[in-house]
């Protein structure tokens, strides 16, 4: 037996991956689980972007590696997008890069900045993949609190000053998963200060800002935010493309560069379909976000159902794909979901696969379509009654 390499000695298998395991070898028990869990959209893109993805793959010349930095009509529909929805001006040739995924983004940025040792801060609860990229680069990993008193944003004024003092890198994601906490001037204001001042690279994680909120901003709106901030963004979720990957990251060019340093040593380009289908779908006009957004705010309510049904309180004014609720005090995250899972056969996902300040709390998805929602609803009344 050979060894795996030290940097993967602690990390573990993504938890989504062994659940779904375990959901599928419960449905092969004839259990028909309603995974209300994951967060992979299941509506699909807008039709003119498949037509566009099918007319690209027939063509002959369109199935060569593609350059790392993504055709140019990629870049600059992403930089109008930004000028057009979050007010930011972005340099469409050096301040931004497309990337195979956000997620993927996130370990690119992470080799690209942090030496073994460096410290990095990762919000409590936060998106697993921050600290699990960091712990591979052999960082230092150090959590901020995220608390539903102080409305899920870091408390920047009371970190600890040695901590702040060997930081290097920050991860902050608004709209915020899995809190569904929203962004707010003042927090990004504050956050472009605070990475000037200390000197940290901070970066913000905004696949949700198109979802179930009526004003999307970036951090790289706010003045300040081009000198030490960056941004990843994803068309996973506000285009419905998850399976796709395509994310990009924006900001400082020299940073952009650093991370293009590894980009272009790891991967190969995005086929070119994807990326010229993806330009169709960054063209969208507002009306494809009302559509979805429907939808989300009625399942949006079927979760409220569910919730109140379980006991949970919850904040109704959340973004993101996303219910973040609190479970009836006394509670273990764990062990409640389990019971829902083992008794009524409806996957909810525990909070504290974020972080140990998502004890206390569940979150259920609403990529599920409203069928689903109301089987769950039927299923989990049985146990009130
Ligand atoms: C906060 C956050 N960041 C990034 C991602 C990854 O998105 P992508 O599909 O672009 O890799 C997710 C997906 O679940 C997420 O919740």
């Amino acid at each position: 037996m050979i060894e795996v390499a030290n940097r993967i000695a602690e990390v573990k298998e993504y938890y989504f991956s062994k659940k779904l395991d375990e959901i599928r070898e419960m449905n092969s028990r004839g259990c028909d689980v309603l995974n209300l869990g994951i967060g992979s959209p299941d509506l699909p893109p807008a039709k003119q972007v498949t037509d566009k993805l099918v007319h690209s793959a027939s063509q002959a010349n369109t199935h060569a590696y593609q350059s790392y930095r993504s055709i140019p009509e990629l870049r600059s529909a992403i930089a109008n997008f930004y000028s057009r929805h979050y007010d930011v001006t972005l340099d469409s040739v050096t301040e931004v890069l497309p990337l195979l995924g956000s997620k993927e983004g996130v370990m690119y940025i992470s080799m690209a900045f942090l030496n073994p040792g460096d410290t990095v801060l990762i919000p409590n609860p936060g998106y697993p993949a921050y600290k699990t990229a960091a712990e591979m680069m052999g960082a230092n990993v150090v959590s901020f609190d995220l608390k539903e008193e102080n409305n899920w944003f870091p408390d920047l004024e009371n970190l600890d000053k040695n901590t702040l003092a060997a930081a290097k890198m920050m991860w902050v994601n608004y709209p915020n998963m899995p809190t569904g906490q929203r962004a707010t001037k003042e927090i990004f204001e504050q956050l472009a200060l605070f990475a000037q001042k200390h000197n940290i690279l901070v970066v913000n994680d905004n696949p949700y800002s198109f979802i179930l909120n009526d004003h999307p901003m970036s951090l790289l709106s706010v003045q300040g935010a081009n000198e030490n901030c960056l941004e990843l963004n994803s068309m996973s979720k506000a285009f419905n493309m998850a399976g796709w990957r395509v994310g990009m990251v924006c900001g400082r060019e020299e940073y952009v560069n650093a991370i293009l340093r590894v980009k272009s040593n790891v991967d190969s380009g995005m086929f070119k379909p994807v990326q010229e289908a993806s330009v169709e779908a960054l063209n969208l006009p507002d009306s494809w976000f009302e559509n979805v957004n429907l939808e989300y705010a009625q399942r949006r309510k079927l979760a409220e159902r569910i919730l109140d049904i379980l006991g949970c309180s919850y904040d109704v004014k959340q973004s993101g794909m996303f219910m973040w609720a609190k479970i009836p005090v006394g509670r273990k995250s764990e062990e409640f979901i389990e019971e829902i899972l083992q008794e009524r056969f409806v996957f909810i996902t525990p909070g504290t696969i974020f972080g140990s300040n998502g004890e206390g709390y569940i979150r259920i998805s609403l990529c599920s379509n409203k069928e689903m929602f109301n089987a769950a609803i039927e299923r989990l009344e049985m146990i009130k009654a």
